[in-house]
Formats: structure tokens, sequence, C-alpha cells
């Protein structure tokens, strides 16, 4: 386990996953029945962006820190959101973006198996439940919830080549489990063979209802960079399609000057 989050936190990959996952919490609470959600990778729950980490990596120079302007449009209640959690000192993990946007009602688990960042995030979110264990077996021991009503999300580091497969069998098993839970699980585009490879496991899984929502800064020809990345959202709340789409572009009118760069909203499996 080499992957530490703190050299990437508000990243673009960030952006994409963070303001969409926004979107997706807010539709669920539509409904006033408590919800749950099971954060599967958790990472440390907040970063500072003065940290040696972020400014080695630097990169969310060119995520987040392309979007402090923001004050209407699709983005709006992404970026208000981390204003209110301390942007721009500090870049909110998945648990505190979470955290923040959880009733009363609903129920937030972590898990987060590297030692030091879980450590970390115990720290910064005193009161959560939270464990230290692989997230697949997680997902697989914390589901279905005793809420009937939650998301999954999976935001695996990609270290292992066969990060890929894994999820999809992991995604397959939470749908068994609990077919209406919603999940969510982040993914790189370096190269299209991949990305394809994992939308045909998940069919060939036997999953139904998925969409997938895609940004690429530039034509993902490169295969040792990190061109793009997507969102697989299965059970996705009404009008994920369309509010995905424009919460996209937002983001690529932002984020790439490149040439070839894209997004789009994509049905992998229907309903
Ligand atoms: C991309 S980061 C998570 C970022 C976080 N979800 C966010 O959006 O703020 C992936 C995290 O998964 C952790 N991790 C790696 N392998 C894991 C495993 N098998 N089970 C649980 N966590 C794992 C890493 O230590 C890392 O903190």
């Amino acid at each position: 386990m080499n992957y530490r989050h703190a050299f990437h936190a508000g990243n673009f990959a960030d952006c994409v996953k963070h303001a969409l996952l926004v979107w997706v919490l807010r539709a669920m609470q539509r409904k006033p029945t408590p919800l749950r959600v099971l954060d599967a990778h958790a990472g440390r729950g907040e970063y500072a962006l003065d940290s040696d980490e972020a400014r080695r990596g630097g990169e969310w120079w060119e995520g987040v820190g392309r979007l402090m302007a923001v004050e209407e449009g699709p983005l709006a209640d992404y970026v208000g959101l981390l204003r209110q959690l301390g942007m721009p000192g500090t870049y909110p993990g998945s648990p505190r973006i979470i955290q923040a946007l959880l009733r009363p009602s609903d129920a937030l688990v972590l898990n987060e198996l590297h030692p030091e960042d879980h450590a970390a995030l115990r720290r910064a979110l005193r009161g959560t439940p939270t464990h230290m264990r692989d997230a697949y077996e997680a997902a697989r021991a914390l589901t279905p919830f005793p809420e009937k009503r939650g998301l999954v999300l999976f935001d695996p580091p990609f270290e292992a080549t066969d990060e890929f497969p894994r999820l999809a069998t992991a995604m397959a098993r939470v749908w068994a489990r609990a077919r209406g839970h919603v999940q969510v699980a982040w993914y790189p585009i370096k190269h299209r063979a991949p990305v394809l490879a994992f939308h045909a496991a998940l069919r060939d899984a036997g999953l139904r209802d998925a969409v997938a929502a895609e940004l690429w800064l530039r034509e993902p020809l490169d295969a040792t960079r990190l061109n793009g990345c997507g969102l697989l959202v299965v059970n996705p709340p009404y009008g994920f399609e369309t509010a995905g789409a424009a919460i996209l572009a937002a983001l690529i009118e932002r984020l790439s000057d490149e040439p070839g760069a894209g997004t789009r909203i994509l049905r992998v499996v229907d309903e």
C-alpha cells in the first residue's frame, strides 16, 4: 500500500468524484426516510493544502484551485460546501463532505485500511464509526444496511493490476445482497481498454441499472498518465444523467485547456 491520497487531494479526479457525489446524496435525500453511507476507501478525511505532500504533489492547483471563483451554476453547491469545510486552506475528503450533508437521522460508516491514514481519519471524524479492514470485505460484511436505504462509495487507489475486476466483483456482490442500495465507484481513465472491460464485467456479473459519468482532460491515449476518470453509479437517483452531464460540462470548461478533452454520460447496464 504505497498510495497516499495527501499527494492528490483536491486534484481534478477529486473534483469529478465529489461534485457528482454531492448531487447523488442530495437527490437521495429527496425522500425523508433515513439512509446510511459506507465510505469504503475513506482516506484521511481532510487534507491541509500547505502540507509537504500537497505541495510536492501540487495537483490541487490544477483541480480545485481552478474552481474557487465559482459562485453559481451546476458546481455552486459543491464549491460552496468546500468553502464551508475549510477551503482554500483545507480540502475535505469524501468523509467530511458526506458528513456535512447527512441529516441527523442518517448514518455514516467509514473504512480505511492504511494504519496512518486510519488514525488521521479517526482524529478528523471523531465520533463516527470507523473500520480498518479491506474495503471489499467491509462492503460484504456491512451490507445490506439496517436502514434498507443507502450508498456504498468505492474509491480504490488502483495500485493493483486486478483492481478493475475485483471492483466489479465487489459491486456485483453488494448488488446481489442489497439491490436497492446506490453504489458509487471512482475509476481512472488512462486508456479506454480497461474501462471497457470493467463495464463489460459489470454487465456479465448480472448487475442492473448502472450509469457511468466520465471526464477526460485529453484523449486517453498515453496509458502511463491519468488522462481522465469516471464515476460508475448503480441505481442512480432520478435525473442523474441530466444533472451529471451539466456538472461534467461545467467541470471540463474549467479543468482542461487541452485538445481532445471531453465528457460523457453512458448507460452501462439497463434498468
Ligand atoms: C483515493 S484514496 C480515498 C480518497 C477518499 N475517498 C476521498 O475522496 O477523500 C484511496 C484510499 O484507499 C485506501 N486503501 C487502499 N487499499 C485499501 C483496501 N484494500 N481497503 C480499504 N482501503 C484501502 C488508501 O490507503 C487510500 O487512503
